[in-house]
């Protein structure tokens, strides 16, 4: 059994039942995911890359002269691209990506001012923080972490990444983090008229046929996505729209109409809130930089020397 199949077994058998997020993003998901950063509902993406052309100068002062950047959000490399035109004298470019064939296809497609900094690419799971390379001594290393992915985390496992990182980024840590907003704009977000994020979240489904021996019925699923406040997170659900059963190699699982399988949270944040929890982990908040209406948060964070 490989280990997409292992771990489909594995959360099938929980209550809730559960798929991690990662698995979402095979070839087709990451393409859906590009798709979907660029829908009227999704502000994250466009909001953060306001951010960072709009606050530029001032991010760039923070990080300060001669920066190694270690990205953490390498998947597309457009948010890079616009950190890396204000900085000054920047020393060198790490991406972290579990795919190789992806960071070899960014190398290929960086451009601007990117394309002419040393590429240090690390084939990894950045979720666990030995991925950050043990780089010279000399060097100056800044973490980037856009996209608020790391809202997919849980809040305990958030510090946990944190501190773990603390030590291998001498230098700070630019992250992107989403903010509580009304739950209509939150659904829409994840509910888009297209049905992109609908098709994002189905995918699993037919991944799963393909690489994990299920067999998988897409149409008596439907995708389901809603903001729960009191976690302060907006779930994702594939809703089983039929009593069925369905095998995964020689296990079976039986669903009954209405069951769900969560496939994904996104944790929101206020400023003040993710504040606290970076200070748990170590780090000294320095700047925070939000858009006009509040939607998003880019925090400057440096390891707070104690
Ligand atoms: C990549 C985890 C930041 O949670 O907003 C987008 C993924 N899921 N629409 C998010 C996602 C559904 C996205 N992150």
């Amino acid at each position: 059994m490989n280990a997409f199949a292992h771990d489909l077994c594995a959360g099938l058998a929980q209550a809730p039942r559960r798929v991690s997020p990662k698995w979402l993003y095979d070839e087709r998901g990451s393409e859906l995911f590009e798709q979907i950063c660029a829908l009227p509902e999704y502000y994250p993406t466009r909001t953060e890359i306001g951010l960072l052309s709009r606050c530029g100068r001032e991010i760039a002062a923070q990080i300060g002269a001669g920066a190694t950047i270690v990205d953490f959000g390498a998947g597309s490399l457009r948010k890079a691209q616009a950190l890396v035109e204000w900085l000054v004298r920047p020393a060198a470019y790490v991406p972290i990506d579990i795919s190789g064939s992806f960071l070899e296809q960014a190398a290929d497609s960086a451009e601007g001012r990117l394309a002419s900094l040393p590429l240090h690419p690390v084939v990894a799971d950045f979720t666990n923080p030995a991925s950050v390379p043990e780089l010279g001594a000399a060097d100056r290393r800044v973490g980037f972490y856009p996209g608020s992915s790391i809202g997919n985390f849980e809040p305990a496992d958030v510090a946990t990444w944190l501190a773990g990182v603390r030590g291998r980024l001498g230098g700070g840590l630019l992250v992107g983090v989403d903010l509580i907003k009304s739950p209509e704009r939150l659904y829409a977000a994840y509910n888009d008229e297209a049905g992109v994020t609908a098709a994002f979240n189905l995918n699993l489904l037919v991944r799963a046929n393909r690489e994990a021996g299920a067999d998988f019925d897409p149409s008596l699923w439907a995708h389901t996505a809603f903001y729960n406040p009191p976690k302060r997170r907006v779930e994702m659900h594939l809703v089983s729209m039929h009593d069925q059963e369905v095998h995964i190699g020689v296990h079976g699982f039986r669903f009954a109409l209405g069951d769900s399988i969560h496939t994904e949270c996104s944790y929101k944040y206020t400023v003040e809130g993710f504040h606290r929890l970076a200070g748990e982990a170590g780090w000294s908040a320095e700047q925070v930089w939000v858009d006009p209406e509040g939607l998003f948060s880019l925090h400057w964070l440096v390891p707070r020397a104690d």
